[in-house]
């Protein structure tokens, strides 16, 4: 896990910090990954992200959400499956630069529904909060900056591809180490 995540999320799982927890910050940091470390230590955990579940609602709302033995899911037990998760973790917030009507309410839905039971709830976003307020608005920024706000910097992505290609550099990793 990101070093500078241990301690929040630590904190937070021992119920020493305040929830919700949100990661924000570069593409690549290991933002989904720690989400997940900490879904994996809970056990029960719901992880989804933004536009997955904005499908999921949409085909829920019209009978095309189906579940293993071919039966329509609704609108309802998707929720249901949500509130009731020891953890939900929701990922990729903000990743279109507009959002709908459809997208906002389900966002909303998604906080609130943890809020309103007092349940654990990890948001991730490449953005900050500033940046989510202009495109959803403040509401969604307050909710997400009510508990523990992490920032991780650093792409892991290009670490990771610059370390198994010291021999024969990208264009971009070469750039960098020149730079
Ligand atoms: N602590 C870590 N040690 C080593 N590798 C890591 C660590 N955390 C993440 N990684 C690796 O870095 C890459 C990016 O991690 P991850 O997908 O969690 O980043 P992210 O911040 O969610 O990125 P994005 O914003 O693009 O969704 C993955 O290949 C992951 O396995
Ligand atoms: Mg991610």
């Amino acid at each position: 896990m990101t070093e500078c995540l241990r301690d929040p999320l630590r904190a937070a799982v021992l119920g020493k910090g305040a929830w919700p927890i949100f990661l924000h910050g570069e593409a690549g940091s290991g933002k989904t990954l720690a989400a997940l470390c900490v879904g994996d230590w809970c056990g029960d955990c719901a992880y989804v992200d933004m536009p997955t579940l904005c499908h999921m609602v949409n085909d829920a709302a019209f009978g095309r959400l189906l579940d293993d033995d071919g039966s329509a899911i609704q609108v309802t037990a998707v929720w249901k499956n949500w509130a009731n998760a020891n953890l939900a973790i929701i990922d990729e917030i903000g990743s279109r630069g507009k959002v709908s009507d459809a997208h906002f309410e389900t966002l909303k839905m998604t906080l609130d529904s943890r809020e309103r039971l007092n349940k654990p709830l990890i948001a991730i976003s490449n953005l900050d909060p500033e940046a989510l307020a202009n495109v959803y608005d403040d509401r969604i920024a307050s909710r997400l900056s009510a508990g523990t706000v992490c920032r991780v910097d650093g792409d892991r992505r290009l670490e990771i591809h610059d370390a198994q290609a010291v021999d024969s550099p990208s264009p971009a990793a070469a750039k960098r180490r020149v730079g």
